[in-house]
């Protein structure tokens, strides 16, 4: 007696290794094949991932020609998502022209897709990256790209890494760092911070180094605090303007996993870092705000010697006396009391 679930799983399966044939066997799947290879997929990243292309056609698409062949159950085509309806009631393959990322679940079964365009096309809308829709199987909000992988590497590498996308989680793996994993596009969720604390307890969050992954990591950051305290928390910072992915292609594995264990700093760090972003600390108002602003952050620290720490490097960094800036965070801790 197989579960309900289980046509959904076949249909991915199927639809994960056509895609895969027609990237690696196909004339079809040339052009894509090529941008993976210059993007640096080697063969074997290709196959770990069993990365695809999902054609273009002049029909209703390869994918919904196969899955009719196969006689797979018109409700469950339906409601796979792996299709779309049209106006006359055919069904039409979801993913066209797109590099195709299968997503597994925890348990290594593929529940979703992820397709990327080859280039950015002109002015139309359509989105770099598109996903499966939530369907029986696929729960966005549950799910963390290469999980079920990261799953065996956090006994040897001691911890999981959340990162942007699945480029850098795929290159990190060809680097030797298999603990990446990603969140889906849409933003960090409490069931995802619950499944990372299932299987490690401690995570380090490497975004993207751009604004916008630095803004990425202060809301993870709050949010794990918040969800998650008992987690152990690190963050590492990209370089400016690279993403992991393009760090390990331009720079190489050996300096990818050397950078991971140097640039490792706490939260609080990153924390007084991001908050002075922008700033003109030869301005006084400005200093004196930041300075306030830091050592409320510095208020939320529970050990001593890391508040003792912190309030060392404040001081150093802009010649002040450690015991004023210790007598303005007791004055915080207790009016927080
Ligand atoms: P990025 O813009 O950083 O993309 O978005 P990337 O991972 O570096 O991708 P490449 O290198 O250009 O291929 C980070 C993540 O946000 C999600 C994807 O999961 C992506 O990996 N995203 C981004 C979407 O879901 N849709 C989009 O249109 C763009
Ligand atoms: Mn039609
Ligand atoms: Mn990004
Ligand atoms: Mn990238
Ligand atoms: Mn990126």
């Amino acid at each position: 007696t197989a579960s309900p679930n289980a046509p959904f799983y076949q249909s991915y399966d199927l639809a994960a290794d056509l895609y895969h044939h027609i990237l690696v066997n196909t004339k079809a799947g040339q052009p894509a094949l090529k941008y993976l290879e210059q993007r640096g997929m080697t063969r074997e990243l290709i196959d770990q991932f069993k990365l695809g292309f999902a054609p273009s056609s002049d029909d209703h698409g390869i994918l919904a020609q196969f899955l009719t062949e196969k006689q797979v159950d018109y409700q469950v085509v339906r409601q796979s998502g792996l299709l779309t309806t049209d106006h006359d009631g055919h069904f039409h393959d979801r993913f066209v022209d797109r590099v195709m990322y299968p997503i597994k679940n925890a348990n290594g079964q593929i529940i979703a897709f992820s397709g990327r365009l080859l280039a950015a096309k002109g002015n139309d809308q359509a989105p770099k990256y598109l996903n499966s829709p939530e369907t029986p199987i696929f729960n966005k909000r549950l799910t963390l790209f290469n999980f079920d992988e990261a799953k065996r590497a956090v006994r040897q590498e001691g911890h999981l890494i959340l990162m942007e996308g699945f480029m850098d989680v795929i290159s990190a793996y060809g680097a030797g760092v298999k603990s990446g994993i990603a969140s889906m596009g849409t933003s960090f969720t409490e069931e995802q911070i619950q499944a990372i604390q299932r299987i490690s307890n401690e995570l380090v969050v490497c975004y993207d180094g751009d604004d916008a992954g630095q803004n990425a990591i202060m809301r993870a950051l709050q949010l794990l605090t918040d969800q998650a305290p008992t987690l152990k928390l690190k963050v590492v910072q990209m370089p400016s303007g690279l993403d992991p992915d393009e760090f390990v292609q331009q720079r190489g594995p050996e300096k990818f996993q050397q950078y991971l264990a140097n640039a490792e700093e706490t939260p609080t760090a990153f924390r007084l870092q991001y908050l002075r972003r922008g700033l003109n600390l030869a301005n006084q108002n400005e200093l004196l705000s930041y300075l306030d602003t830091a050592i409320r952050v510095v208020a939320q620290v529970e050990q001593p010697v890391a508040q003792n720490l912190y309030l060392k490097q404040l001081a150093d960094e802009f010649n002040l006396d450690q015991a004023t800036l210790a007598a303005q965070l007791s004055q915080v801790e207790q009016q927080a009391q």
